[in-house]
């Protein structure tokens, strides 16, 4: 197995900031991936922990000021190494009088053609997402197989329309369309939803990307053409060997298609590693992950109604993150023992088994905070 990261993404901060509340909202907080070759990376928690923004900052699709504010994205292709996020903190301006923020600015066009520049070729090609409505992310007055083929020729070797067309047939049947010679001539709106899913596969397969990442590609379909999406995407993992960020608030999606998993809760990452340490029988869950396994069959019956709050208490509002751990207002593991430090320090991700990292006071040793004064400081103004 080659563990050469495809992907490699440190310290990402994508942080909005709400002018009538005068505070950052955290969206992604220090956050840490990494995906070898022929992996599926799993990003698994709650509606509104951070899952979908990490995708858009991945992609240069962030809008809202300020945006993404540091870190790095490093693509690794057969062409050499190039991190996405180069140069755009140069657009965006944080003022601060006395560490009191006056002011929050992006320039949005230059922000955007940066992002342009260093995603040329890049986005949609070598990186293809695909998002949970493939309804609105297909031209609606295309025939689908056109659409197929026009990727073909935009993000691959072959110029020729014949050519095109015959990738098209190929990748429609690759995600296992039934007659694909006759669902080549339809819009996206003559398909049903599991159908145009799939098309949207193809879409995205045809660029011959080096790294996928799918958004919720199960959510809002009904539980059989979920578990149809799913049984496909194992079956597309294993004959084309695909690089995936699979992004899912749903635990039994993640447990079928990854090798390794990030549980995200508050904008950051409360657990990774080898699926079957983080969400396995093994008695190492992190508390919120610990939460999300009970939730499951909650999960189950409210699946289709596309979002999850099934653990007590509310989701972290990033405005106003605590001093100690973020899970703390809902976690039901404190003891006294430890129970000032998860009050009052972060803990931080520390490693406790070959990449297994957890983020708990339960898994470490009480040490002094030392971490990310800088950035607390700035969310107290
Ligand atoms: N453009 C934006 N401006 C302000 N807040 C945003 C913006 N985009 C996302 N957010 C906030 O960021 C948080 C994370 O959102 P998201 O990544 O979509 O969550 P998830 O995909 O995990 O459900 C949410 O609180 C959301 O409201
Ligand atoms: S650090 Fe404390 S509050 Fe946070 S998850 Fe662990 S036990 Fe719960
Ligand atoms: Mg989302």
């Amino acid at each position: 197995m080659n563990y050469l990261p495809i992907l490699k993404i440190e310290d990402l901060c994508t942080y909005f900031y709400s002018r009538s509340k005068q505070a950052f909202i955290r969206s992604v907080d220090h956050v840490g991936l990494q995906i070898a070759k022929g992996q599926t990376l799993g990003l698994v928690g709650e509606s509104g922990s951070g899952k979908s923004v990490t995708a858009l900052s991945i992609m240069g699709l962030v809008r809202g000021e300020p945006g993404v504010i540091s870190g790095s994205i490093e693509l690794n292709t057969p062409e050499g190494g190039i991190n996405l996020l180069q140069g755009l903190g140069l657009h965006v301006r944080i003022h601060r009088d006395n560490g009191r923020i006056m002011q929050v600015a992006k320039d949005a066009d230059a922000w955007e053609k940066t992002a342009d520049r260093n995603l040329r070729g890049i986005r949609g090609k070598q990186i293809a997402m695909i998002f949970q409505d493939p309804k609105n992310a297909m031209n609606p007055f295309v025939a689908v197989g056109r659409q197929i083929a026009e990727a073909v020729r935009l993000n691959t070797a072959v110029a020729g329309h014949r050519e095109a067309r015959a990738r098209a047939l190929h990748w429609l049947a690759q995600v296992r369309i039934d007659s694909p010679q006759l669902r080549y001539h339809n819009n996206p709106h003559g398909l049903s939803g599991g159908m145009c899913q799939r098309a949207m596969i193809a879409m995205a397969l045809a660029a011959e990307p080096v790294v996928l990442i799918a958004d919720e590609p199960t959510t809002g379909l009904d539980a059989t053409i979920q578990s149809h999406i799913v049984d496909l995407m194992g079956d597309l993992k294993d004959e084309l060997a695909l690089t995936t960020l699979l992004i899912s608030h749903d635990i039994d999606v993640i447990r079928s298609l990854a090798d390794t998993v990030a549980v995200m809760y508050g904008g950051t990452i409360m657990q990774q590693g080898p699926v079957q340490a983080v969400l396995g029988d093994t008695g190492t869950q992190h508390p919120y992950t610990a939460a999300l396994l009970d939730s499951i069959p909650d999960q189950r019956l409210i699946r289709s109604k596309g979002y999850l709050q099934a653990i007590r208490g509310d989701v972290l509002d990033t405005m106003n993150i605590p001093a100690g751990c973020r899970f703390y207002p809902r976690c039901n593991k404190v003891d006294d023992t430890i129970r000032a430090q998860c009050r009052d320090q972060e803990p931080a991700l520390i490693n406790i088994a070959g990449g297994h990292r957890v983020r708990c006071w339960r898994f470490a040793q009480a040490r002094p905070y030392s971490g990310r004064a800088a950035v607390h400081a700035m969310q107290r103004n």
